[in-house]
């Protein structure tokens, strides 16, 4: 692993504590990915990742390999990136010729463009790409920190997504090959590590918008993996040392429908953080094409 640059050449951030309110929080089920080796372990691994796949939508990692540290590098990064003024920002933004061409890169500002039922999308995001990422500029402030960001995803990549496709090729008891090579190697061009900011909303606009941030959705990816937990239809609870994820619409398709990707949405912290700026990363994974493997 190379050295790490120097992080205090970013703003410090702190992560907000978790809130005190009693939510209606979902049911989350955990894969403890240090039980993936042992052969009893794995069996629990498939059951628990059925379970999660066809019943909850959720489900969190423990032992994924994603240090304390890492992560709080991370969000101090999403942080520096997100706060950066628009005039910073402007010359990084996706263009609306890569935007048509589907490719999920850059910052994509909030704005008043509607999310799919037409609410303005209150969040505004950075995203780098897997595939070539050295191929398109990054803001200065990132540039220190993009080898240990590849890092970050590659980990994801090699240690955590190839274990669930594992474990779903056990599930669908077919041979682990033929889900690996769904992820292959640079076959995705819009496999990517996204950066999030949601900026507090005044009450007039929040009424407005019946508190919502992102309209309902569903992740068109195989998986989404959140680095922090978000505000869904129903609230799910901030896991400490644990990443969360959900499922994506290719593992919907991949599955023969056996696997239910998960509808979720952003809306209006709780009481005791609606002043906090939230900041976020999230990793999504995805097949090669949307039209080479669904037609
Ligand atoms: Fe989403």
């Amino acid at each position: 692993m190379a050295a790490k640059a120097n992080i205090d050449l970013l703003p410090e951030f702190t992560p907000p504590l978790p809130t005190k309110e009693d939510l209606d929080y979902v049911d989350l089920v955990n894969l403890d990915l240090s039980k993936f080796d042992d052969p009893a372990g794995r069996e629990e691994l498939k059951n628990t990742l059925y379970k999660a796949a066809t019943g909850y939508g959720f489900l969190t990692l423990s032992n994924h390999g994603i240090s304390d540290d890492t992560y709080l590098r991370q969000m101090r990064i999403s942080n520096a990136m997100m706060t950066l003024s628009p005039e910073k920002k402007a010359p990084y933004e996706v263009t609306p010729e890569e935007d048509a061409r589907g490719l999920y890169v850059g910052y994509k500002p909030a704005g008043p463009l509607g999310h799919k039922g037409g609410f303005p999308k209150q969040l505004d995001h950075y995203n780098i790409l897997v595939h070539d990422p050295k191929s398109r500029p990054h803001p200065e402030i990132m540039r220190p920190f993009l080898e240990e960001t590849y890092e970050v995803m590659h980990h994801i990549r090699t240690k955590i997504l190839m274990k669930l496709l594992r474990l779903t090729a056990n599930i669908l008891e077919v041979p682990e090959g033929v889900l690996l090579s769904t992820h292959n190697p640079g076959g995705s061009k819009t496999e990517y590590i996204r950066y999030m900011m949601c900026e507090p909303r005044s009450q007039e606009e929040s009424d407005r918008y019946r508190d919502i941030f992102l309209s309902g959705h569903t992740d068109w990816g195989s998986w989404t993996f959140l680095f922090r937990s978000q505000c869904r239809f129903r609230w799910v609870r901030h896991q400490p040392h644990s990443l969360i994820v959900n499922f994506g619409e290719a593992m919907e398709r991949l599955t023969g429908g056996l696997f239910k990707a998960t509808i979720h949405r952003v809306v209006q912290p709780p009481v005791d953080q609606r002043h906090i700026r939230r900041i976020g990363v999230i990793y999504s994974s995805a097949l090669p094409m949307r039209g080479h493997w669904f037609q």
